[in-house]
């Protein structure tokens, strides 16, 4: 970790799922449809999808973050053996309306009262971006929602966080970026960001080739973060 001075930040950047919305909500609200193996669904799930945006983007085979998210459930309830049609729909249904983690409305309303412009730049599709941002109730605390969809292409690809430059008219190292996937994080540190890599999970740093400038358990100390002098 090589700590930089925050105070030049002009936007905050967010990872969408696993830094503000909470991908295990959904597994989580139709356990008793799942049973015991509840849990042990919901993470390989989660591996499936994102070793599924990377392999589609090696191949040069895209399709959108909606249809990597049904594959990966797809295989997930095959893996287990459990789900029926309807399970499988309940559970796309809830991808859809994710909580989010507790303390995101406040920081996200605390940046903004600290004059920081504050966005999404994420995997998801443009239609799914918008409909966890709403029914979460965080989409007029976000000044932008980037999708990758425009470019076919999946994050860790540095034209992704180029996307957040020029979509936002900033330079990168006035973007401070969030993400709670580490991998995520090295990818945007090495596109030139400054990086706050949001531990949730307590997990060790990727052996890659760039390491996060700021870690953090979750996001409550980010404000403080950006406005320290
Ligand atoms: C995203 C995934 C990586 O929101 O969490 O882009």
């Amino acid at each position: 970790m090589n700590e930089t001075n925050m105070t030049d930040t002009k936007v905050c950047v967010f990872d969408a799922y696993g830094t503000l919305f909470d991908v295990h909500a959904a597994t989580r609200h139709h356990v008793e449809r799942l049973g015991p193996d509840a849990d042990d669904i919901s993470q390989l799930w989660r591996t499936k999808q994102l070793q599924y945006t990377w392999l589609r983007s090696l191949m040069g085979r895209y399709v959108d973050f909606w249809q990597v998210t049904a594959d990966a459930l797809d295989y997930s309830l095959d893996q287990f053996n459990v789900g029926d049609a309807e399970t499988r729909q309940l559970l796309l249904d809830a991808y859809l309306q994710l909580d989010t983690y507790p303390e995101v409305p406040g920081v996200l309303r605390q940046l903004k009262e600290q004059g920081i412009r504050c966005a999404i730049l994420s995997n998801g599709s443009p239609k799914m971006l918008e409909s966890v941002a709403d029914s979460a109730g965080i989409s007029e605390l976000l000044d932008a929602v980037i999708s990758v969809d425009s470019l076919s292409i999946f994050k860790p690809d540095p034209r992704v966080y180029q996307l957040a430059v020029d979509g936002l008219g900033v330079a990168a190292d006035q973007i401070s970026f969030q993400s709670s996937n580490a991998w995520d994080a090295v990818g945007a540190s090495s596109f030139g960001f400054n990086v706050v890599w949001v531990n949730r999970f307590g997990q060790p740093a990727e052996r890659l080739s760039h390491q996060h400038h700021h870690e953090l358990t979750d996001l409550t100390g980010l404000p403080g973060l950006i406005g320290e002098a």
